[in-house]
């Protein structure tokens, strides 16, 4: 397999403290409570958090979805729960990709039954020709075509994720 960069880490550094200033603006107010859904979203979070300036707050949710691949159940399990109450508070869900939409569609519905103030969704990547279930993303880093992409957080069987490119992962032109 080869790995061919998609989005260098300069560029997905520069769009980070955009999408920072950005959410500073939309958030002008109170502490601002960043979601992290393992394991992808870690990187990601971490840049997105310190390019906020205002105080936010961060936790970790794990999901295990088994609707991808070859069914599409679209049934969705939590493997690791929220620590913090998000009643009344800023909800901004931090996602590193939104796929078929299927992890997001759930995790929505589980967090507004949670009665936060606001519920949002900041996610790196987006790859819109993939979505079976609608989801509203506020913040999108960048869109990219339907390609198997890695790197940043991103895995092919728990490897790449240390990358600091976003990559695509092609298969070698001998092979
Ligand atoms: C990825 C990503 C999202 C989900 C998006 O996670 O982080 O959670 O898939 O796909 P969907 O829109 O089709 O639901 P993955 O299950 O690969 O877990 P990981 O982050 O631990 O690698």
């Amino acid at each position: 397999m080869a790995l061919r960069t998609l989005i260098a880490s300069e560029t997905i550094q520069a769009r980070i403290r955009e999408l920072g200033k950005q959410i500073d603006r939309d958030y002008p107010n109170g502490t601002l409570y960043l979601i992290c859904i393992l394991k992808g979203a870690a990187f990601f979070l971490a840049d997105l958090a310190r390019a906020v300036e205002r105080e936010a707050f961060i936790d970790f949710m794990g999901i295990a979805s088994y609707g991808k691949g070859k069914t599409s159940s679209g049934e969705v399990k939590v493997t690791k729960d929220l620590d913090i109450s998000l009643e009344g508070v800023d909800v901004l869900i931090v996602e590193d990709i939104v796929d078929s939409g299927i992890t997001l569609n759930y995790l929505t519905q589980l967090l507004r039954q949670r009665r936060p103030r606001s519920l949002e969704i900041c996610a790196l990547l987006d790859k819109p020709e993939r979505r079976q279930r609608p989801i509203p993303v506020k913040y999108v880093g960048f869109q990219i075509p339907d390609e198997f992409v890695v790197g940043y957080g991103l895995d092919f069987a728990e490897r790449y994720r240390n990358l600091a490119d976003v990559c695509v992962l092609e298969p070698d032109e001998a092979a």
